[in-house]
């Protein structure tokens, strides 16, 4: 049965949602679901603009079906070729074998690297600053490399000021009947997910991120819709959600804050961890959280690693090395690009405690423009009173580093 909703006069969303799917790009957990967006455009030509994954490919030709009744599907546009959107291209051109596709270079060559069958079909090349009429919509294209891959086109309707942005301005969760943001309580429900989104996919090329932006700050006036690939569509406050992308994409933290993140193997380390959060909240300073990074997905500590301005790193010496789930956070926090942030640490060893110099070692030399505390807690097996003083030198570090 088709599921569509209409987005503007002669824009359809066509696209589907996804609960089946438990780890999104086999890796991030979602446990809300996703939504895989496609735009349906129907002026004197038919556009699809870009398409779904296969899993849901059934569900997307019921919904164009049910709108183009009698009407072939003219135009096949591709802003982005990773499959979440484009695996559904092969079923596209068999079923509309006349179409049309319109993408980049790029986008072209990857269409043949996915084995889609591309050569048969009039192919339209385009890149920045074109543009191309159907009918009453004209649109220009903006490219946008490595948001999220070096392919990817931004498409805008200078008609409707409708902007088809591809991944940027995703979020994971099925939409679920809902398509605008406006009809979700965005801040309260989708945020968290949106930045475990954007930094988890696309955190790594903030600079890129950026550079769309300030192309995007040209026409901002103009841009009455934002259309992304998952998530709702914007067409209120569309600020509110693009100050957001800036500030994530110039690594900047959302709020002060300590997020807490422990490595403990009995309890102790664990221990130690709540006693610097109790204090911490002693002090003043309350926006604390705490997570075990061994039970904790470490796609929800890089939000997090991205939302708070201090990261205290919490653990246990391990084979004379970084209990090795804490250095894989430590891993991805480098590999995502993470800067700008203020650690502390907290290490623990029974005979031979490393942890803390080799997370300092390794924030120092492979992180960029992060500060580390010269105040640290280091446990020999359990926090005992000996170490109230070194505690409380920390929790007032933390707290003074605030100010
Ligand atoms: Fe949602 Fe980069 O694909």
């Amino acid at each position: 049965m088709y599921a569509v909703r209409e987005v503007t006069k002669d824009l359809y969303w066509v696209g589907a949602n996804d609960h089946r799917t438990h780890l999104f790009e086999n890796i991030h957990p979602i446990p809300k679901g996703v939504s895989y967006n496609a735009y349906l455009l129907l002026d004197k030509s038919t556009v699809l603009v870009d398409t779904v994954d296969w899993s849901v490919f059934r569900q997307l030709i019921e919904n164009m079906e049910y709108l183009l009744g009698d009407r072939p599907l003219d135009y096949l546009l591709i802003n982005h070729l990773e499959p979440d959107h484009a695996a559904s291209i092969g079923g596209i051109l068999q079923r509309w074998p006349n179409v049309k596709i319109i993408s980049s270079e790029k986008g072209f060559m990857f269409m043949r690297q996915f084995g889609f069958e591309v050569d048969s079909h009039e192919l339209i090349e385009v890149k920045e600053g074109d543009t191309y009429t159907f009918g009453d919509h004209t649109v220009t294209f903006v490219a946008a490399p490595m948001v999220h891959w070096p392919e990817v086109l931004v498409t805008f309707d200078l008609t409707n000021g409708v902007l088809f942005s591809a991944d940027a301005f995703g979020t994971f969760i099925a939409l679920d009947g809902k398509l605008f943001a406006d009809e979700v309580n965005f801040d309260r429900d989708w945020l968290d997910e949106a930045r475990r989104y954007l930094t988890n996919i696309v955190g790594k090329y903030g600079p890129h991120i950026q550079l769309l932006l300030k192309k995007a700050s040209g026409i901002l006036d103009k841009i009455k819709y934002i259309c992304p690939l998952h998530g709702p569509v914007w067409r209120e406050n569309l600020m509110y959600f693009v100050e957001k992308y800036d500030k994530w994409s110039r690594y900047e933290p959302e709020e002060q804050g300590v997020m807490i993140v422990y490595a403990s193997m009995y309890g102790n380390t664990e221990a130690a961890a709540q006693a610097l959060a109790t204090r911490l909240c002693d002090a003043g300073v309350t926006n604390v959280v705490v997570y075990d990074v061994s039970n904790t997905h470490v796609s929800y500590l890089i939000s997090d690693a991205f939302k708070y301005s201090h990261i205290v790193l919490a653990s246990v010496t391990y084979n004379l090395g970084i209990y090795p789930v804490m250095h894989n956070f430590l891993m991805d926090m480098k590999a995502l690009n993470l800067q700008n942030r203020t650690f502390a640490i907290v290490e623990n060893g029974s005979w031979a405690c490393k942890s803390g110099d080799l997370i300092q070692k390794f924030v120092d030399e492979e992180m960029k423009n992060m500060t580390v505390l010269n105040e640290r807690l280091s446990l020999a097996s359990s926090l005992q009173p000996d170490k109230e003083t070194e505690l409380n030198n920390l929790v007032a570090a933390i707290a003074d580093s605030f100010k």
